[in-house]
C-alpha cells in the first residue's frame, strides 16, 4: 500500500539487520516485555478463533505469539519492507505462513487498506510516528473489539534528541518521539474505545481499550483486571 506522502526511509533504521538481530533475540529469548504481557492476557482469557491486526510488526514475532494464543488470522502491516525475509522465515518455522498477511506502507495514511479485525496491537509503534493522533485514529478504526498499545512514558522524552542523531545521519525521516499519553487515550476515546486496562512499566506503558459498542459476549470474560 504505497503513499506518496508517508514517511520516508524508515527501512534505513530498521533495516535487515536489525530485522536478523530481532529474530535472533526472539529466537534466544522470545517475546520482549510488552508484546508478552498482552499475550499473557490474552492466554488468561478467550481469543479463540479472533483476528489481529498488528500494526508496526516488525518480524512479527507477537503475532506468532498470539497465534499460538488461540488467534486464528493476522495481519502484520509495517512501514518497512525490511522485515520481510526475517518474518518470512518466522512463520514458515511456526507453520502458519497461509494464516498472515505482510503489508508494508503507512497505516495512518491508509487504514482502509487492511480489513477490520477483532484486536488491533500497536507495540513500541506510536513513538514511531510523528502524528499520534492520526496513528491512533486509524488503527481504531480498524478494532472491532480491542485496541491495544504500549508506549514510552513522559520522562523518556529526555532521550529523543540522542537517540533521534542516527536517523538524521542515516537520511530517514524515523524519529523517536514520546507523544503526550493524553493525546493517545484522547485519540482512542474518542475513537470510541474505553480503557479496561493500564499497567504502568519503568520504561512504558501498556493499555488494553475495549470499543465501547462491544457486544460481543465473550467481552465480559475477556482480560478483566
Ligand atoms: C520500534 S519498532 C517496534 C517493532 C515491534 N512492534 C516490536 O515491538 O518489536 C516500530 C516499528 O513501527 C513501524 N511503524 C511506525 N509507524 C508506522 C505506521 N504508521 N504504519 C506502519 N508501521 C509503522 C516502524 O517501521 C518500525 O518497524
Amino acid at each position: 500500500m504505497p503513499g506518496c506522502c508517508e514517511p520516508q526511509g524508515y527501512d534505513r533504521v530498521f533495516d535487515d539487520r536489525e530485522a536478523r538481530r530481532a529474530a535472533r533475540r526472539y529466537r534466544r529469548s522470545g517475546l520482549t516485555v510488552l508484546p508478552r504481557r498482552t499475550v499473557e492476557l490474552y492466554r488468561a482469557g478467550e481469543v479463540s478463533g479472533a483476528t489481529l491486526l498488528e500494526v508496526g510488526a516488525g518480524i512479527g514475532d507477537f503475532t506468532v505469539e498470539m497465534m499460538r494464543a488461540g488467534v486464528d488470522r493476522a495481519t502484520c502491516v509495517d512501514l518497512s519492507g525490511a522485515y520481510d525475509h526475517a518474518a518470512a522465515e518466522l512463520l514458515t518455522e511456526a507453520g502458519l505462513a497461509a494464516r498472515v498477511q505482510r503489508v508494508v506502507g503507512d497505516l495512518a495514511a491508509q487504514p482502509d487498506a487492511v480489513e477490520p479485525v477483532d484486536i488491533v496491537a500497536l507495540h513500541s509503534v506510536v513513538c514511531c510516528y510523528p502524528d499520534a493522533r492520526r496513528l491512533l485514529t486509524a488503527a481504531a478504526s480498524r478494532a472491532r473489539r480491542f485496541l491495544v498499545v504500549s508506549f514510552p512514558r513522559g520522562w523518556l522524552r529526555l532521550w529523543a534528541p540522542v537517540s533521534n542523531i542516527y536517523p538524521r545521519l542515516r537520511g530517514s525521516d524515523w524519529r523517536f518521539v514520546v507523544h503526550p499519553r493524553e493525546t493517545i487515550l484522547q485519540a482512542a476515546a474518542d475513537a470510541g474505545f474505553e480503557v479496561q486496562r493500564i499497567e504502568r512499566l519503568r520504561v512504558d506503558e501498556h493499555v488494553v481499550l475495549v470499543r465501547l459498542d462491544d457486544t460481543d459476549p465473550r467481552r465480559a470474560t475477556t482480560l478483566d483486571p
